[in-house]
C-alpha cells in the first residue's frame, strides 16, 4: 500500500537498529537521544503551563511567548533580527520543519543539492515534494567540501541547497571558508538555502558554529531550522522552529498549516522559558564541556579498540572506520556488534545515495549518553579486537 514516492525509503535505519538493540539487550549508541534528563526547571515550567489552562490549539505559527523567545535568542547569539510574528514558525521538531519547508518551497521538478552522507529525512522529503535530489559527496575522514563538485552539481533547474552544520553523521562543522563558498554559489545562481542547525550549540575545541544566514546576502535567501531537542535534552518534546525572510516563512507555513497546524502549547511555553533561562554563557559552557568529556572518552575507547576515527568538531556523533576489525560491510558489522558484543551503532551507507561505498567501512556511534553508559559500552568494545 505504500506510495511510489515513499517505497524506495523503507523503514528508517534508526528504528531498525533500536529494535535490534532492544531485542539483544545491547547498549544503544545508535539513535541520537540522551539517556539522561534535561534541566528539571524546564519540566516544572511545562507542568505549570499544563495546569494554567493553555491547552487548546496554539497559534499555528507558534505560541507568541515562544516565537518572541526564539527571535530574542537569534539576536543575542548571532546578531540576526527576525520579526517574531512574521519571520518565525514553530514546528513539531526540526523533522517537521524539514518536511514543511521543502513541501512549501519546492515545485515538482526543482532540483535540490544534498550533501552526502545526509540526514535521512532529506531525500524522502525532497521526493514527497516531487523534486529531484543532486548529491555532493563529503569524504571520510575530514569531510571537506569540494566547491568544484558543488558547482558542477548545479543546473538551471537547481532551486535549493540543504545545508546541515554541525553535520550529522560526520561531526563536521563547516568552516567560514566553506560557508562563504556555498553562499557565493547560492547568490550567483539565485538559489535558496535550507540550513539545518539543530546542533548549533554542540561544537568542540576551537570549532565555531557560524549560521550561513549571517553571511552577507544570505539572510534573505536562507530558512534556518533549529530545535530544542538536542540543546535541552528533550528530544521527545519535538519543539523545533524555522527563522527566515517572510516569503520563505510564508512558504513553510503554507505546508505547516496542513501538516500539524500547531504544536502543544504547554511545551512551547516551557521551551520559551528554556531559551530565555538556559542559553546563557554558563549553561552553554557546561553543556559543551560535558559533551567534550563524553566525546574524548569515546574517541579513546574506539582508538584502543582498533577503529580509525574521524574526530568530530560538532554534534554528538562519531564516524569510525572498522576495517581493521571486521571483514564485511557496515550493515553486517553493525548487526554483529549488536548481537555478538551488545553495542548498537548505525551503519551509515544508508546515508549515501551516489557513493554508498564511502559508508560501507564506517559505523556511527552516538555519545549523548551518561558516562556510566559509555563506560559499560567501553568494556564491551574493549573485547572486540580479533
Ligand atoms: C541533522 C538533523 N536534523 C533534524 C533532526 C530532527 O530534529 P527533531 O528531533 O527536532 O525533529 C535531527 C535529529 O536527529 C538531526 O540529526
Amino acid at each position: 500500500m505504500i506510495s511510489d514516492k515513499l517505497l524506495p525509503f523503507g523503514t528508517t535505519i534508526f528504528a531498525e537498529m533500536t529494535g535490534l538493540a532492544i531485542e539483544h539487550d545491547a547498549i544503544n549508541l545508535s539513535q541520537g537521544f540522551p539517556d539522561f534528563e534535561g534541566p528539571a526547571a524546564i519540566v516544572d515550567a511545562a507542568v505549570e503551563a499544563l495546569r494554567s489552562g493553555d491547552n487548546q490549539y496554539a497559534r499555528s505559527r507558534g505560541h507568541p511567548t515562544l516565537v518572541q523567545a526564539i527571535a530574542a535568542s537569534r539576536k543575542r547569539l548571532y546578531g540576526l533580527s527576525y520579526d517574531p510574528m512574521e519571520e518565525v514558525v514553530v514546528f513539531s521538531g526540526a523533522t517537521e520543519g524539514i518536511a514543511s519547508s521543502l513541501l512549501g518551497l519546492l515545485n515538482p521538478g526543482d532540483e535540490v543539492i544534498l550533501f552526502e552522507p545526509f540526514y535521512d529525512s532529506y531525500p524522502a522529503c525532497v521526493a514527497l515534494a516531487g523534486a529531484v535530489p543532486r548529491y555532493v559527496t563529503l569524504r571520510f575522514p575530514d569531510f571537506a567540501l569540494d566547491l568544484d563538485e558543488l558547482e558542477k552539481a548545479i543546473t538551471p533547474k537547481t532551486r535549493l541547497i540543504v545545508l546541515n552544520s554541525p553535520h550529522n553523521p560526520s561531526g563536521k562543522v563547516f568552516t567560514r571558508e566553506e560557508l562563504t563558498g556555498i553562499a557565493s554559489c547560492a547568490i550567483e545562481n539565485d538559489l535558496i538555502v535550507l540550513a539545518d542547525e539543530v546542533y548549533e550549540h554542540l561544537t568542540f575545541d576551537d570549532a565555531e558554529h557560524l549560521p550561513i544566514a549571517s553571511l552577507p546576502g544570505m539572510r534573505e535567501r536562507t530558512l534556518t531550522l533549529s530545535s530544542t531537542g538536542k540543546t535541552f535534552s528533550f528530544t521527545g518534546w519535538k519543539i523545533g522552529w524555522g527563522t527566515g525572510p517572510r516569503p520563505m516563512i510564508d512558504a513553510a507555513q503554507a505546508a505547516h498549516q496542513f501538516v500539524t497546524y500547531a504544536v502543544a502549547p504547554p511545551l512551547q511555553v516551557a521551551m520559551a522559558h528554556a531559551l530565555s533561562e538556559f542559553t546563557g554563557d554558563e549553561f552553554l559552557r557546561t553543556f559543551r564541556n560535558e559533551y567534550t568529556a563524553r566525546r574524548d572518552f569515546l574517541l579513546t575507547v574506539l582508538d584502543s579498540a582498533g577503529f580509525q576515527v574521524a574526530v568530530p568538531r560538532g554534534t554528538y556523533f562519531v564516524l569510525a572506520d572498522f576495517t581493521a576489525l571486521f571483514d564485511g560491510d557496515d550493515r553486517e558489522f553493525a548487526r554483529w556488534l549488536t548481537t555478538e558484543h551488545g553495542v548498537a551503532a548505525i551503519p551509515p551507507s544508508a546515508f549515501y545515495q551516489v557513493r554508498p561505498e564511502e559508508g560501507r567501512r564506517l559505523v556511527r556511534f552516538a555519545f549523548c549518553k551518561r558516562m556510566e553508559t559509555l563506560r559499560r559500552a567501553a568494556e564491551r568494545l574493549g573485547r572486540i579486537a580479533p
